[in-house]
């Protein structure tokens, strides 16, 4: 039994996407979250710097005494060196690997496509995880970074015409001949799910890896004997490097509840 909070981090406000599964799934678990909003967008940068971003994530999350810690973003995921978290003392997991099981599970054709930023595209980590679950898979990939500062900007409701747009794009390599499951590959994507399913007119099963990540992320703390002991309802602390109350305003649509929590500033050069 462990009562400390578990920590999620993501560059910015796609991470959320983790946490509404996680309140789901583990409703006595407290969290912290980091959103590293003041250097959004990873997607775009290189393999060094998001390296260096991602551990500095980490150490501040490990400040804040937490008993596990989820990398709820796709850069990251795909980027980390393959025997990341060796060194770390508490449970680490990322969403690469469980998105990649769901939809090796799903795929009855083994035609799989990914939508992922720039860095995750170029990494080949999706196309490569793929292929170590599931050697007959061919592997369709686009790279998708502009969905990152539409949802970060809230262009989110279902027929947002700029969101739409760009989605037109993006989503034309897949068709139900091409791949028959799509993977959210960045954590952001899952925001605007049903702007990319009318899109792919409901055809292509969209595999989230919220849902994923939060099943891993249970069956770790199982695992480790480290499930809180609370009865009531766990809370959710959340911290920012840049622009506090826009992130709230967003966070609260993406959670479907109103975060009245403060919402704490970081220095990210500190960290
Ligand atoms: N949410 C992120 C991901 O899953 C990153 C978006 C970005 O920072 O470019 O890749």
């Amino acid at each position: 039994v462990d009562n400390r909070p578990i920590g999620v981090f993501d560059s910015g406000l796609g991470g959320l996407s983790i946490v509404s599964e996680l309140r789901k799934l583990l409703p006595h678990e407290d969290i912290v979250y980091f959103g590293d909003t003041g250097r959004v967008p990873y997607g775009t940068r290189s393999r060094e710097t998001i390296i260096k971003y991602a551990k500095q994530d980490i150490a501040f999350l490990r400040s804040k005494n937490v008993k596990a810690i989820i990398a709820a973003c796709g850069t990251v995921s795909t980027n980390l060196p393959e025997d990341y978290p060796s060194g770390l003392d508490i449970p680490f997991c990322d969403i690469l690997r469980p998105a990649v099981e769901a939809a090796c599970r799903s795929s009855v054709s083994g035609k799989i496509g990914v939508i992922a930023t720039t860095a995750s595209v170029k990494s080949g980590a999706y196309g490569r995880t793929i292929r170590a679950v599931r050697p007959d898979a061919v592997v369709v990939e686009n790279a998708c970074p502009l969905f990152v500062p539409l949802v970060e900007n809230g262009y989110i409701e279902r027929d947002n015409k700029v969101t739409k747009l760009v989605a037109q794009g993006y989503l034309s390599p897949f068709r139900k001949e091409t791949v028959d499951v799509l993977i959210l590959g960045c954590t952001h994507f899952p925001i605007i799910s049903g702007i990319i399913a009318d899109m792919l007119q409901d055809q292509i099963l969209l595999i989230d890896p919220g849902t994923e990540v939060a099943k891993k992320a249970r069956s770790l703390l199982q695992e480790h004997n480290l499930f809180s002991c609370r009865e009531s309802e766990g809370h959710t602390d959340f911290y920012v490097s840049d622009n506090p109350s826009s992130f709230s305003q967003i966070a609260s649509i993406f959670l479907g509840t109103e975060v009245t929590e403060d919402v704490v500033l970081v220095d990210v050069d500190s960290l």
